[in-house]
């Protein structure tokens, strides 16, 4: 299916300050737009950046059908503009998809439009390392109705953002023994709006409390490690990078499977495994947790400064002595502005804006 471009006539790219990025406040100058109705997917467009007219009956505002996908698009040292891997966000956001009772887009037609619409707008992918232009493919319910069934229509739309890092500093974590992200059966590996509206709450309490993220237990015995939300998670226990395995409750991150394969390929000794909470408070206790680290698209490689459970607070090693979490985080930086040579053939080159334009 060909893309309709209409182009913006006024760019908002010179207000920006690249050197002071906050995550997710400013918008690029265009947006890809494709609708679902009478059984398939219509034109796809790339339009000017604005907002959409919304019934107040549309379903995705009443019953939460919403999906959506975190990808970024950086610049190589000599100004390249690429993408990491982008094919495995199509792949899952057609996974969530299958979960939330909505059609897959087709995955083709997804990396048609990412490598479009940053084609057009790859002025606005920020250079600095670390920075990049954050991408949200979204998918939401539209059919105009309040009966509690899946929608008949469907708005799958993608926006850009350039962004500097997510967390600014090493993040303490909350294990919480009364709130759950997701249980078995549920929607947890899905990348689903309301995994994350479900955990703002407990978030608010563990931030009154003074952590600044939930490190989440599972929802039976409060005892195995899941997941942090916005990232997965990441032990080194006396020498062995730890992770709990891919299940229904935990997200399949993309850069949570690139550390493997990172760490795999460069000799680290390398489990994912169910972990217990009390694992890591022995650990701790004897001396032998080393790391602690979140990975994500958004947070890239985020330390832990502490763990809290409990009445325990655990104290980790300053991030400077966090050896495996920054290794991850140079390489995967390094792959994406090119310093780093990508001999697994993960960084795809943007392509150019096509010919067709409306
Ligand atoms: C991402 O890492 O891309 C996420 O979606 C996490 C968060 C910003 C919601």
């Amino acid at each position: 299916m060909n893309i309709s471009i209409t182009k913006s006539t006024s760019s908002n790219l010179s207000k920006v300050d690249f050197d002071n990025l906050p995550f997710g406040r400013i918008f690029s100058d265009h947006m890809f737009v494709c609708d679902y109705a009478d059984g398939s997917w219509q034109q796809p467009r790339i339009i000017p950046f604005q907002n959409f007219d919304m019934h107040p009956a549309s379903m995705v505002l009443h019953y939460g059908q919403a999906i959506f996908e975190g990808m970024k698009a950086s610049k190589s040292l000599d100004g390249r503009p690429m993408f990491f891997r982008p094919e495995l966000h199509a792949e899952r956001l057609n996974i969530s998809a299958r979960r939330i009772c909505m059609p897959e887009f087709p995955e083709e037609l997804f990396l048609d439009a990412i490598h479009q619409l940053v084609g057009l707008d790859s002025a606005w992918i920020p250079p600095k390392e670390g920075s990049a232009l954050y991408i949200r493919p979204t998918m939401v319910a539209t059919d105009e109705f309040i009966g509690v069934k899946p929608s008949s229509r469907y708005r799958f739309f993608i926006f850009t953002c350039p962004v500097g890092p997510y967390y600014s500093k090493p993040v303490r974590l909350w294990a919480d023994t009364h709130y759950i992200r997701a249980a078995e059966g549920g929607t947890g590996f899905a990348k689903y709006a309301g995994n994350y509206g479900a955990t703002l709450l407990p978030a608010q309490l563990a931030m009154e409390k003074g952590y600044d993220q939930i490190m989440w237990l599972d929802a039976k015995e409060f005892k195995y490690i899941q997941e942090c939300g916005t990232m997965n998670i990441m032990f080194v226990i006396d020498g062995k990078v730890l992770t709990p395995p891919l299940y229904d409750t935990i997200l399949d991150g993309v850069t949570r499977k690139s550390a493997l394969e990172i760490l795999r390929s460069e000799g680290y000794e390398v489990e994912e495994k169910r972990i217990t909470i009390g694992e890591v408070v022995t650990a701790y206790e004897n001396g032998t947790l080393q790391e602690a680290f979140g990975v994500g698209t958004a947070a890239v490689v985020s330390h832990a400064s502490a763990i809290g459970y409990k009445d325990l607070v655990m104290e980790l090693p300053p991030a400077s002595e966090q050896k495996v979490g920054a290794f991850i985080k140079a390489t995967i930086d390094g792959l994406r502005s090119g310093k780093v040579e990508d001999k697994w053939g993960w960084v795809v080159p943007v392509g150019q804006e096509a010919a067709v334009a409306v």
